[in-house]
């Protein structure tokens, strides 16, 4: 039975393995940076349609030492890269190394796909181009200590770009970290989410896309694995079907987001209509000292602005004051979660968290902190 390599955003990936055990895969371990899993193909073409955490999956195919050129050259040589696209295809090769002798990851990515070139023009006269940009097949090949491992990406673009989200504001989160962290809370998909400085929408248009069974999946363009020579559309479209067959026209409560910046506003309208959710979404133009609480309870999300530039931190003091008195004050039955990468103005919201867990937003370490308003 082939292997997977699901990679999670930086500090979520037991919750992707909570994911791909929810899709019925079979999980064999998990690391800090993703989940292997054994499934047919047909069980790859499911986590690339329904995860809404992972980054990529990937198909590992060799893995083997090398300390010189001709070595990894010959390990290249040993799996048969022209059963996945024909010569008229095209490849690119994403290198990484970490303390090896081939310190130049430039020379690694040449060196393997001078092989993999080889590989064609040997069975078949011909050589397929390389294209960095838009490959049929990227081959990734990551280093550590001389240990080399080489996977195929089946996913293509990378799995956080949905499709919908052509427009942001100022520091967006990926789409599949919004997701991940939504299932951190715990949410069960049955109350109403607000973000309460939504910026482009992201939360509330994944929980959206949740609440409603919309595989995240099915508003993209495709996948990688839709171009190689053994996809198999049958199985894909089956699980299409399936997945939309699933999906839910309405709900009975509303998700509700508010930001202050007026364009960032209709960015977030226009990322929710693209992403068909925006009949499920009320949008309120409010600064956060002035939102109330739309019903009675529910979950709140936020992501304040870090002010990681110099100067910034001080003028976000009073942006976290208000904050934290708007969830005092206007929000005693709610269960709220801040996201924050600035660990000194979450001092200045002045609450007590119940819940703590450390993520990387980028490069930026984060705390996501839950706050339990409800009043005893
Ligand atoms: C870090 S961004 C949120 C990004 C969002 N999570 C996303 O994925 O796009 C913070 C947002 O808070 C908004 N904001 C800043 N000060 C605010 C205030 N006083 N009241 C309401 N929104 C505010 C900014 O306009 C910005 O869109």
């Amino acid at each position: 039975m082939p292997e997977f390599y699901a990679s999670a955003p930086n500090g979520l990936s037991e919750a992707l393995e909570a994911e791909l055990l929810d899709l019925d895969l079979k999980v064999l371990r998990r690391n800090s940076s993703g989940v292997t899993f054994e499934a047919p193909w047909s069980g790859c073409y499911k986590a690339n349609l329904h995860s809404r955490i992972a980054s990529r999956i990937l198909k590992p195919v060799l893995d083997f030492t090398a300390y010189q050129p001709e070595e990894l050259y010959g390990q290249i040589l040993k799996h048969d890269f022209t059963k996945y696209i024909s010569e008229k295809g095209t490849i690119a090769v994403d290198a990484g190394v970490q303390d090896c002798m081939m310190r130049d990851q430039r020379y690694v990515a040449m060196k393997v796909k001078d092989a993999i070139v080889d590989q064609f023009r040997d069975k078949t006269g011909e050589r397929p181009n390389v294209d960095s940009a838009n490959p049929d097949l990227r081959i990734v090949i990551r280093g550590n200590r001389n240990v080399f491992q080489v996977a195929l990406d089946t996913s293509g673009d990378s799995l956080f770009q949905r499709g919908y989200r052509k427009a942001a504001g100022e520091a967006p989160l990926k789409e599949n970290l919004a997701a991940g962290l939504l299932r951190l809370t715990g949410w069960k998909k049955d109350q109403p989410v607000i973000d309460l400085m939504t910026g482009a929408g992201t939360f509330v248009i994944e929980a959206a896309l949740m609440a409603l069974n919309v595989a995240p999946g099915v508003l993209r363009k495709g996948f990688a694995f839709q171009k190689w020579l053994n996809f198999d559309s049958q199985a894909w479209e089956a699980l299409v079907n399936e997945a939309v067959e699933q999906e839910k026209p309405d709900l009975p409560f509303k998700f509700h987001g508010y930001e202050l910046d007026k364009v960032t506003l209709q960015k977030a309208k226009d990322n929710a209509r693209r992403a068909g959710v925006d009949h499920v979404i009320e949008w309120h133009r409010e600064h956060i000292a002035a939102v109330e609480a739309p019903v009675e309870a529910g979950m709140a999300i936020v992501n304040p602005p870090y002010g990681a530039r110099i100067g910034e931190e001080d003028n976000l003091r009073d942006v976290y004051r208000d904050l934290g008195f708007t969830l005092k004050h206007k929000f005693p039955k709610w269960s709220c979660w801040v996201l924050s990468g600035n660990k000194n103005l979450i001092q200045d919201l002045h609450l007590k968290a119940n819940q703590r867990h450390f993520v990387y937003n980028g490069p930026i370490e984060c705390r996501f902190l839950r706050y339990d308003m409800v009043k005893l």
